[in-house]
């Protein structure tokens, strides 16, 4: 079966606002969705370096640095300076509420 393609509805945004990192599963995806400054963001949720889960990560400012071996992602684009490298995001929007995504993830600057 082809890799899903298209928009999907994961959450309410009241529901990430309160918890400010949630992981979602959609097909074959692990989405790491998190409130950044007031507005949601969707990461995988799968580091690129050796596949440690983000979740387990610490949010610093405005990066999140995996619990792996310390990459430090910006969270508004996924770009890990040290490295020059993107961790993939999800294009996102918010209608009624809720927070739809786009799979499959970018893999690089906007
Ligand atoms: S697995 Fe994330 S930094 Fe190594």
């Amino acid at each position: 079966m082809p890799p899903f393609r298209g928009w999907a509805d994961l959450v309410a945004e009241d529901d990430l606002a309160r918890a400010g990192k949630l992981v979602v599963s959609h097909e074959r995806h692990e989405i790491l969705l998190l409130w950044n400054d007031g507005s949601p963001v969707a990461l995988s949720n799968i580091c690129i370096h050796r596949g440690r889960k983000l979740n387990e990560g610490v949010m610093l400012g405005s990066r999140l640095v995996c619990a792996g071996h310390q990459w430090a992602y910006e969270i508004a684009t996924g770009y890990c300076a040290a490295r020059d490298r993107y961790q993939p995001r999800y294009n996102l929007e918010v209608a009624d509420g809720r927070i739809r995504v786009e799979f499959p993830a970018r893999r690089g600057p906007a």
